[in-house]
C-alpha cells in the first residue's frame, strides 16, 4: 500500500468545492431528517427506481415518514445500525440483469451481502424484485436478496413480491404494495391516515435572471458537456459520436432494418465485440408540439423543479434549469403507457367527475380498475398524449405532469462491429419499432426511428450526431481463437456475430490457429430480412464462417425455426460441445427463442451424448458457469 499525505487545508477546501461531499450515511440522515423508512433501489433503466420513490411517497399516508435512496450512494455496511432508529424498516426494490445479476448500482451492495459476517440483529426489511419470467434467473436478485437478510439475522415484516416485466410489472407491484402497507400498519402499531391528497415533491420556480448559458439543454450531467466534450463518456457524459453511415439492411417487406456506424474517432472509446451501445434518443417533436398545445403551455419557459426535501440527493427530477421544451424532448418518457400513479395524481386536474372517477378507479387495487387499466391504458396502448386526447377534461398544469413523468432511458444495441478490427466506428443493427394500436394510432419507437431519419450530413452541412457510451458486456469471445464458436442468432440478434466474425477475420489474417466458426441465423423470409447476406457470404467463401445456416420461418408452409436445425445438425454439435470446448451464443429477442434454443440443447445431449434429461440440463448449467454458453437476450 503507498503512503497517504493529508492536503493542505486550502486545497482540501478547493477540492470540496470541486466535488461536493455527497452524505453517505443513510443512518445520519434518517436521523437528521426524522424518517423511519429508507426504500433503496438497484436499477438499471429507472423501473425500481421509480417504484422506490413511490413507496417513499406512499409511507406518509400509512404513519411512516420514508425516504429513497441509491444503493450506489449510500454506506450500505451501516445496515446493522437501523435498529438505532425506533420503528425503522428498510425495503429494498431490486431487479435483475443478465445470469441473475446485480443492477451496476448495486453490484457493491450485492457483493457485500455475499462476504459480510455483520449481524444484522433484527433489522426489519422487505423486498420487492423486478424481474421477466423469460429469462432464466427469474427475480434471481430479489430472491437473494430476501433470503440473505434473513440469513444475516434481519426480520421480514412482509413476504417477497416479484414482479414480471413480461405480464403486467404495474400490477404486481400495486397488488404487492397493497397487502404490504397494512402489514407495516400491523407490525409497528402504525394507523393508515386515508389521507390520498396529492402531495408534491418539486416546486416550480421560474429563474429571475436568466442566462441561457446555464440551461441545460439535453445534457444527462454536466452543464455544456455536449459543447466541450471530455473524456472519460459514460452514461451521465455521452459522447456526441456523429453518424458516419445509415443504411436500411432490407430491400422489400414492411419492415425498416438498418444499419448504422458510428464514429468514434478521438473519443478515446474503447471497445470489444460483443458489448452494449447506449443511446440516449430525442422524442418526436409533434408529441411534444401536441402535449404542449393541449396544456396551453409556452414549452420555451425555463423552469427549475426543486426537491422539496433540501436534504434529498436528488436535487431535480432531471437536469434543471431547463426549459418545458427540453424536459419533454430530452428527458421525459412520454410514449410508454403511463402508471397508475401518474393516473391517480392527474385525476385531480379532471373537471368532469367522470373522468376523475376512471382515473382513481385504473389506479386503485380493485379487479374492475386493474381490468380497466389493463384495457384501456396497457392493451390499448395509450400514452400520456392520448390520454389527454381521450379525456377531454383533464387538464393537468405541465410542471406537475413534467415531474410525475419517468425518465427517458438510453436504448440499448449489441455492438454490430469487432472493436479490433474498427476502433474508430461502433456499429448498429436495429429493426425499426412501428405499429397500429387499438386505438388506430400509429406507435413509433422513440430510439428506432429517431435513428432511422438521422442523416449523414444534413440540410445545413451538419453531421447528425447520436449521444452514447460503450457499456461492458460478458459477451465474449473465446480467449483461445482455436476452440470453435456456435453463435445462434435471430433477426437483429446477428447484430454482435458480425463483431465475432470481423474479429475471428482478423485472427486469421494475424496467422492464428481459429477452429471452427458456425452460424445459425433465424429470420421471416430470404428476400426480406436476410441481413448482411453479402457479407455472411463472403465471410463463408474466405473460409472465417465454416457454416452458414439460416432458417427462413415463413418461406414455406411449415415454420422452420434455428432450433430445427440445430437438431438436424446434433451430431456434429455435441462433438464440437463436448469434445472440442466449443463455446455457444445466443442472441436476439429473449420471448421464446432463447428457451426453445436451450431445449434444443437439452434434446442434442440427451440423443446423442446419452445423457438423461437431468443431466442434460446439468451439462448445460454447467457450460453457463464455464463462460461456454453466453446468452445477451432482451425482449
Ligand atoms: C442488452 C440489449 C441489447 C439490445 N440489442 C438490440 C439490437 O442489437 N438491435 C435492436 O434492434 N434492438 C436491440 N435491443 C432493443 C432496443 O434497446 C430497443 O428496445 C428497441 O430498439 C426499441 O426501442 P425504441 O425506443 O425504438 O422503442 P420504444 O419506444 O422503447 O417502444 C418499444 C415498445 O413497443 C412495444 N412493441 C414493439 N412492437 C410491438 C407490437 N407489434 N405490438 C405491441 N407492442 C409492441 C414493445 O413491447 C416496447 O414496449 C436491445 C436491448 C437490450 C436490453
Ligand atoms: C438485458 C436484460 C436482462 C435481464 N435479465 C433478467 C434476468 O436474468 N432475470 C429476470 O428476472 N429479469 C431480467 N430482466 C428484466 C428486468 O429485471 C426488468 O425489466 C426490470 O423491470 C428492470 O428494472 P429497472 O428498470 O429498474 O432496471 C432483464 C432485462 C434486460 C433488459
Amino acid at each position: 500500500m503507498g503512503c497517504v499525505f493529508p492536503l493542505p487545508k486550502e486545497r482540501q477546501e478547493a477540492a470540496a468545492r470541486v466535488t461536493p461531499q455527497r452524505e453517505t450515511s443513510f443512518i445520519e440522515k434518517m436521523k437528521k431528517t426524522n424518517r423511519n423508512m429508507v426504500v433503496f433501489y438497484g436499477s438499471q433503466t429507472g423501473t425500481a427506481e421509480e417504484f422506490c420513490g413511490r413507496l417513499a411517497k406512499d409511507a406518509q399516508r400509512y404513519g411512516m415518514s420514508g425516504m429513497s435512496a441509491d444503493l450506489e450512494e449510500n454506506d450500505m455496511s451501516e445496515l446493522p445500525r437501523l435498529v438505532e432508529i425506533d420503528n425503522s424498516l428498510a425495503v429494498f426494490c431490486m431487479a435483475t440483469y443478465g445470469e441473475g445479476d446485480p443492477t451496476d448500482n448495486a453490484q457493491d451492495f450485492y457483493d457485500w451481502m455475499q462476504e459480510t459476517d455483520e449481524e444484522l440483529n433484527g433489522v426489519k426489511f422487505a423486498v420487492f424484485g423486478l424481474g421477466n419470467k423469460t429469462y432464466e434467473h427469474f427475480n434471481a436478485m430479489g430472491k437473494y436478496t430476501d433470503k440473505r437478510l434473513e440469513e444475516l439475522g434481519g426480520r421480514r415484516i412482509y413476504d417477497l413480491g416479484m414482479g414480471d416485466d413480461d405480464g403486467n410489472l404495474e400490477e404486481d407491484f400495486v397488488s404487492w404494495k397493497e397487502q404490504f402497507w397494512p402489514a407495516v400498519c400491523e407490525h409497528f402499531g402504525v394507523e393508515a391516515t386515508g389521507d390520498d391528497t396529492s402531495i408534491r415533491q418539486y416546486e416550480l420556480v421560474f429563474p429571475t435572471d436568466i442566462n441561457m448559458n446555464k440551461v441545460y439543454t439535453g445534457e444527462m450531467g454536466r452543464l455544456k458537456s455536449f459543447e466541450t466534450q471530455k473524456p472519460p463518456f459514460d452514461a451521465k457524459n455521452p459522447y456526441l459520436a456523429t453518424v458516419a453511415v445509415n443504411r436500411q439492411l432490407n430491400q422489400a417487406g414492411d419492415r425498416h432494418l438498418m444499419h448504422l456506424e458510428l464514429d468514434i474517432s478521438g473519443s478515446q472509446i474503447r471497445y470489444d465485440s460483443g458489448d452494449h451501445v447506449a443511446v440516449y434518443p430525442m422524442n418526436d417533436v409533434s408529441i411534444v408540439n401536441r402535449i404542449g398545445q393541449i396544456l396551453d403551455a409556452d414549452l420555451d419557459t425555463v423552469i427549475s423543479l426543486n426537491n422539496l426535501d433540501g436534504e434529498s440527493n436528488k436535487k431535480h427530477p432531471f437536469p434543471c434549469p431547463t426549459t418545458y421544451r427540453t424536459a419533454l424532448t430530452h428527458y421525459l418518457d412520454i410514449t410508454n403507457p403511463p402508471r397508475t400513479n401518474v393516473l391517480f395524481e392527474l385525476a385531480q386536474y379532471a373537471t368532469d367527475p367522470k373522468d376523475q372517477d376512471i382515473l382513481r378507479k385504473m389506479a386503485s387495487a380493485s379487479p374492475e380498475g386493474k381490468g380497466l387499466y389493463q384495457s384501456w391504458v396497457l392493451d390499448a396502448q395509450r400514452n400520456i398524449l392520448a390520454v389527454l386526447e381521450d379525456m377531454p377534461s383533464l387538464h393537468p398544469a405541465i410542471d406537475h405532469l413534467c415531474e410525475l413523468l419517468p425518465r427517458l432511458q438510453a436504448r440499448y444495441y449489441s455492438i454490430a462491429s469487432s472493436g479490433k478490427v474498427y476502433s474508430n466506428m461502433v456499429s448498429i443493427c436495429a429493426v425499426v419499432v412501428e405499429f397500429q394500436t387499438s386505438t388506430g394510432r400509429s406507435f413509433k419507437g422513440v430510439a428506432t426511428n429517431w435513428l432511422k431519419n438521422k442523416v449523414v450530413v444534413t440540410d445545413n452541412g451538419h453531421k447528425a450526431t447520436v449521444p452514447m457510451y460503450v457499456r461492458k458486456s460478458q459477451f465474449r469471445l473465446p480467449f483461445k481463437a482455436s476452440n470453435p464458436v456456435v453463435m445462434i442468432g435471430l433477426g437483429t440478434g446477428i447484430a454482435p456475430f458480425m463483431g465475432f466474425l470481423q474479429e475471428r477475420g482478423w485472427m486469421k489474417e494475424q496467422g492464428k490457429d481459429v477452429g471452427e466458426t458456425i452460424l445459425y441465423f433465424g429470420c421471416r423470409h430470404r428476400n426480406q430480412d436476410f441481413m448482411y447476406q453479402q457479407e455472411l457470404e463472403e465471410f463463408e467463401k474466405v473460409g472465417v464462417l465454416t457454416q452458414l445456416n439460416v432458417a427462413f420461418s415463413r418461406d414455406q408452409e411449415e415454420k422452420v425455426y434455428v432450433q430445427h436445425l440445430l437438431k438436424k445438425n446434433n451430431e456434429h454439435l455435441w462433438k464440437l460441445i463436448h469434445t472440442d470446448n466449443a463455446h455457444i451464443y445466443i442472441c436476439g429477442d429473449a420471448r421464446n427463442m432463447a428457451r426453445d434454443v436451450q431445449n434444443a440443447f437439452y434434446d442434442i445431449a440427451e440423443e446423442v451424448g446419452g445423457l438423461t434429461h437431468t443431466q442434460a440440463v446439468a451439462y448445460i448449467k454447467k457450460l453457463m458457469t464455464k463462460g461456454r454458453y453466453a446468452q445477451d437476450v432482451w425482449s
